[in-house]
């Protein structure tokens, strides 16, 4: 019987706690969650902030674009309150704050949602923190991207992200799947639920040693079948919920 895959909280805890957001990750670990999934981007003075979207707008009500603004300027808006009155004034965090509560033995999974100029000021926060390497996963959309870390960053494991919507709404086959894995270096596929994996696929990419995440899984029967199919994380935004379903079926 397979074992039961990682349940990362897919931008923390976020259906229950505003997303990307440390209240969100704590409640994640509260959930008993294997680790957390975040998105990254860099601020005009280059620091490195936990936010999913290009601007500041759906989730603090303050329309700031994150790549015009500065750290300073983005740490006084609220990115709680949108989610109830009791997450009022979460602020959004940097990358080191995140990396400086995550507990021990539990993983990080860092997506990265600009381009190569990122690494440097990644590099320097990951050097600072010093979470073991083993722990950290870079997740991209960009192939370019997880190739130039794989280049610049090589003790830390990329894992590129494929989106069923590649190209205009055609899945892309295997065979492209497995291209683009090797060109790139990565150390994984990311898919998205369910789009383009099967028992096939899932064969090819255990015989090249891959690693195989899937996001995003809120329901029970999907998270069943991935995990007959063995991969070896699910990204969710229920994870207490999705364990128990899992575990105590
Ligand atoms: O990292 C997987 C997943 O989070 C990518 O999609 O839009 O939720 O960042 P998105
Ligand atoms: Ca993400």
């Amino acid at each position: 019987m397979p074992s039961t895959p990682l349940i990362i909280g897919h931008r923390g805890a976020s259906r229950d706690a505003p997303e990307n957001t440390l209240a969100s990750f704590r409640l994640a670990f509260t959930q008993q969650a294997d680790g957390i999934e975040a998105d990254f981007r860099l601020t005009r003075d280059g620091h490195i902030v936990c936010l999913h979207d290009p601007g500041t707008s759906r989730t603090t009500g303050m329309d700031l674009a994150v790549a015009d603004a500065t750290l300073a300027q983005l740490q006084r808006l609220d990115a709680g309150s949108w989610k109830g009155e009791q997450w009022r004034g979460e602020p959004i965090p940097t990358l080191a704050q995140v990396l400086g509560m995550l507990p021990a033995g539990k993983r990080l999974f860092v997506e990265l949602k600009c381009g190569t100029e990122i690494i440097a000021p990644l590099a320097a926060d990951l050097a600072r923190a010093a979470v073991p390497a083993d722990r950290i996963r870079f997740l991209a959309f960009d192939h370019l991207l997880v190739a130039a870390l794989k280049e610049r960053l090589p003790d830390y494991r990329a894992c590129w992200l494929c989106d069923y919507r590649w190209r205009g709404g055609w899945h892309p086959s295997p065979a492209q799947v497995l291209a683009r894995l090797a060109e790139t270096g990565a150390d994984g596929l990311a898919s998205r639920d369910r789009a383009i994996l099967d028992a096939a696929l899932v064969r090819e990419l255990r015989q090249r040693g891959l690693e195989i995440h899937v996001w995003t899984v809120d329901s029970a029967r999907g998270a069943a079948r991935l995990a007959d199919l063995g991969v070896d994380s699910i990204m969710t935004n229920r994870p207490g919920w999705l364990r128990r379903a899992l575990e105590f079926p």
